[in-house]
């Protein structure tokens, strides 16, 4: 092996390596670890204060008897063996290149860390005596801000070759997000990191913010600082918070305070979507905004809903995406993450910047404090995924739990972390503060009374079997899809979750792309939003970096079944799907498009 192998890799299991990503595996996994807590997600949890009626009562009858749940349905629960790891030696990190452009980089494409150490010590959980309370942005005391911002402020004021300062925070984004580490992989000797769009995402960005925090704590003297969240999907919190805009004492005092004083203040973001503009968590039209607010309010809750509970509830590969893999046809980006999450990041980036600059970009995203804020809601959508279902369970294969990042700690010591040791976030030392779950309320109903939608579009619109794949996304894309089965009786709906699976879809990775999914839709999206339950969902991505023409591929899956009860289309034989370029499909197609039934387990 190279310099760049890794201990952690073994050679000998790559020829033997089973398929990561395989839809009809019957292999679960039964780790008591892996199971969500069944007291949390109950009716009396303190955590959830919505009441639940709200959701489907099937949601949280269903399976009682299998306290384990079907953990990560559709990956392979096997060892695979050579997790993803960032690198041993930390000198071997590379200036992040992919797709950059030289000179067109306003944050630069040096993303590599401070080899003050080079070699990282496994992390041990510290012990505390008080969990860190993460606070609601909108409701923070002036006093909590001022600590915030004076937090912030000694970030900024560390020189930039500290691994705490806000120069070297913001970079690790970009180093693993634009190819600055690789491991060796399954013959792929250089196979580049990427923790989005795949089951990384989460708990990569976990860790991140947990240094983050720490690092903040510590240099205010406070090891309970929480980091704030930017409560976006609670109509209060629908817009950027005002901390981070507000005018801030002037150094020079003769002069009046100024915002651009403000440590938490970023000069690349969008002026048209300073507060009040209520942000939108579809990103209907990047450069647009919406009509009124109500409306968008209303999107807003069921975009959530769709993706928190109506496509993911027991679907683990739909909600987190499925593991990293040299064969890019083979993965999954999970629906919050090409959902809501890059929706705030477009939103807030500034268009007038070369990339959308900081946040419409990866590559500058971790120089704008308004994404760390981000990030946490992003985080604690997890743990309230969790709590929602109990089989909202985490991925357990041992891939995933082993995979592991390096990080500066808030004592500049560089530490490895694992996966698995991030479920937890008690074990932590952190919690949520709560906030209304508004969008329980927000299941949407309807356009269209149901009738026969996908039978009538015979001869008119073709099945998936007629049509010859990869598909262009440059127009709207329609296609009838069979369905595995009909009729599905409650049993077989606790046996089996109905799933649609878009697979092999290639984009440029270098600007915003969106396309919308919608089923037994007749206006081909005009007015179809996500308020409406023929509207499926999204698969949205952040550009990786700057312009050029750098292919991704990525795929995406969507429970169905809550879904065509909805549409009253459960008797059906086959599904009109329609797939809706809105931003950046220029190139896109579509490798594979079909339905499956995926195994829960009882
Ligand atoms: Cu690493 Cu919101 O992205």
């Amino acid at each position: 092996m190279a310099s760049i192998s890794l201990s952690a890799v073994p050679t000998t299991s790559l020829s033997s390596r089973p398929p990561l990503f395989s839809k009809t595996s019957s292999t679960y996994c039964f780790k008591v670890s892996c199971k969500s807590s069944m007291d949390d997600h109950s009716e009396n949890n303190p955590k959830l204060i919505l009441p639940m009626q709200n959701v489907d009562r099937r949601n949280m009858l269903l399976g009682l008897g299998s306290l384990y749940g079907a953990a990560n349905l559709t990956n392979i629960g096997s060892a695979l063996a050579y997790p993803i790891t960032s690198p041993d030696n930390i000198s071997n990190c590379v200036p992040a290149e992919d797709g950059f452009i030289p000179g067109d980089a306003v944050r630069g494409n040096a993303c590599c860390p401070p080899t003050t150490q080079t070699t990282a010590v496994p992390y041990v959980l510290p012990k505390f005596t008080k969990l860190r309370v993460r606070p609601a942005a909108d409701r923070l005391s002036e006093e909590y801000i001022a600590k915030y911002q004076l937090a912030i402020k000694r970030m900024k004021e560390l020189p930039d070759e500290d691994p705490r300062s806000w120069k070297q925070q913001g970079k690790i984004h970009c180093a693993y997000c634009n190819g600055a580490y690789s491991q060796y992989m399954n013959g792929h000797p250089e196979l580049k990191i990427q923790v989005h769009n795949n089951s990384l995402f989460f708990p990569f960005h976990r860790w991140y913010l947990y240094f983050y925090e720490r690092i903040l704590g510590s240099l205010i003297d406070d090891p309970t600082f929480g980091l704030p969240y930017w409560n976006w999907d609670n109509p209060k919190g629908m817009l950027l918070p005002d901390m981070f805009e507000a005018p801030y004492p002037n150094p020079d005092p003769t002069k009046p305070p100024n915002p651009k004083f403000n440590p938490l203040f970023d000069p690349y973001r969008n002026c048209a979507h300073l507060p009040p503009a209520i942000v939108d968590l579809d990103t209907s039209s990047a450069a647009g905004d919406k009509s009124c607010a109500h409306q968008q309010i209303s999107e807003n809750l069921s975009a959530m809903y769709t993706q928190m509970i109506g496509t993911t509830t027991a679907l683990p590969d739909a909600f987190f995406g499925t593991n990293y893999d040299p064969d890019p046809s083979k993965i999954l980006a999970g629906r919050i993450e090409s959902g809501v999450h890059t929706a705030v990041h477009i939103w807030v980036g500034n268009p007038r910047m070369p990339n959308n600059e900081d946040l419409g970009n990866f590559y500058s995203a971790g120089y704008d404090p308004a994404f760390y804020v981000h990030h946490s809601n992003v985080d604690r959508m997890w743990q309230i995924w969790n709590e929602l279902d109990f089989r909202n369970v985490n991925p357990c294969n041992d891939d995933w739990l082993n995979a592991s990042f390096v990080f500066y700690d808030e004592n500049q010591r560089l530490v490895r972390v694992y996966n698995k040791d991030c479920v937890d976030i008690n074990k932590m030392g952190y919690t949520y503060e709560p906030s209304r779950l508004t969008w329980l309320q927000g299941r949407p109903i309807r356009r269209v009374k149901a009738s026969n939608i996908a039978a009538n579009s015979f001869g008119v619109v073709k099945k998936v079997e007629e049509i010859e794949f990869p598909v262009k996304l440059d127009q709207a894309v329609k296609v009838l899809v069979k369905r595995p089965a009909t009729k599905r009786n409650e049993d077989d709906k606790m046996k089996t979750s109905e799933m649609l699976f878009l697979e092999g879809i290639k984009y440029n990775g270098e600007q915003f792309f969106k396309f919308d999914v919608l089923v037994n839709d007749v206006d081909d999206g005009i007015e179809t939003t996500p308020v409406s339950s023929e509207f499926v969902g999204t698969f949205a991505q952040v550009p990786h970096s700057l312009g050029g023409n750098m292919v991704m591929t990525s795929g995406a899956a969507f429970g169905l079944t809550q879904l065509l009860e909805d549409l009253e289309a459960e008797n059906d034989e086959y599904v009109l799907v329609t797939l809706v370029p809105r931003a950046g499909a220029e190139d896109a197609t579509i490798s594979k498009i079909n339905i499956q039934l995926v195994p829960l387990a009882n």
